[in-house]
């Protein structure tokens, strides 16, 4: 089943996507905390899982979202891949307000939140590969659909993740851009790396609402973004239900290509980009010899930083 990860504003599909009802509500208590509130929907044949990242009201501020709770329920509903929604700030020229991008890497800089399942005597550590967040099937399937609806959107993008939830100072926005930036938001982590750590294939699908710090005329106005917002979410909407019609990729039909920002490691094949996850890549506890030789074929250093 897919997941949907509604950001701020996108608190339930109900009544957004046509033919798409909602058949329960599930209320899900999880190791972590919770409860995480799920609507399990129906649209056509397809069963999608939509979960409001903020809760009903986007009452839970980004840096308070128990992520592990949100990621853990939707694994207990058996749910096989997810499309996160998240609203950003545009670094690029690229990304002005109502642009949408499907970001290819991101550059973690909050702090203080939980950020593994695998930290503690039940679960202990494991350092597993996370070279290319993002899933490159579900990206190149929100790309199928965005071309179905005529939407321009970026394939590919590095998305900063800041702490919040104040917005950042003119100088943090240039920090970012010169550590290769486009975006900058509040909420890609860690999510994305739970979902990782559960082996649930995930992607992001990025709204610009405003310039980012000191890149737009004055200060960042929350009126603006509304509305940005406003008609924004519409498309960004229109994208998820052609996304869902198009099912996990296989009848994709692309129409023109989305234009890309440069692959941030031009020396990797494509077929690398997303991480083969075949099986995990990291040692499971009764695994670590051959987990620990996989990696030290890869990059022994590397491997021995965290002291394996
Ligand atoms: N910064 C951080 N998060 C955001 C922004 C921003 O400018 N816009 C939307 N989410």
């Amino acid at each position: 089943m897919l997941a949907i990860i509604g950001g701020s504003g996108l608190g339930s599909l109900r009544g957004e996507i046509r033919g798409l009802e909602v058949e329960t509500i599930e209320t899900i208590r999880t190791p972590y905390g919770g409860p995480a509130q799920v609507d399990i929907c129906r649209k056509d044949a397809s069963r999608i899982a939509f979960l409001p990242r903020h809760a009903a009201g986007d009452r839970v501020p980004a840096h308070k979202v128990n992520y592990r709770a949100n990621i853990w329920a939707l694994h207990s509903l058996g749910v096989s891949r997810i499309i996160a929604t998240n609203t950003v700030g545009g670094i690029s020229d690229d990304l002005p307000p109502g642009a949408m991008a499907l970001p290819e890497q991101l550059i973690d800089y909050s702090w203080g939140r939980e950020t593994s399942f695998f930290d503690s005597e039940d679960q202990p550590p494991r350092h597993i590969d996370f070279t290319w967040p993002y899933d490159l099937s579900l990206r190149e399937a929100l790309a199928g659909a965005a071309a179905r609806v005529d939407k321009n959107i970026k394939f590919g993008g590095v998305y900063g993740v800041l702490q919040g939830p104040r917005l950042e100072t003119a100088a943090e926005i240039q920090r970012l851009r010169r550590d290769g930036c486009h975006m900058v938001g509040m909420t890609g982590m860690p999510e994305a790396v739970l979902a990782r750590e559960l082996e649930i294939p995930y992607a992001c699908l990025a709204l610009s609402v405003n310039w980012a710090a000191g890149l737009g005329e004055g200060p960042i106005n929350m009126k603006d973004i509304k509305r940005v917002h406003g008609f924004g979410t519409v498309e960004l909407i229109g994208i998820l239900e052609a996304c869902i019609e198009i099912q996990d990729g296989r009848n994709v039909s692309r129409g023109s290509k989305p234009a890309s920002f440069p692959p941030i490691l031009e020396s990797i094949p494509e077929e690398a980009r997303h991480g083969e996850r075949s099986g995990p890549e990291f040692p499971s506890p009764d695994d670590q010899d051959s987990g620990t030789r996989r990696c030290a074929d890869r990059d022994s250093a590397a491997w021995d930083r965290f002291g394996q």
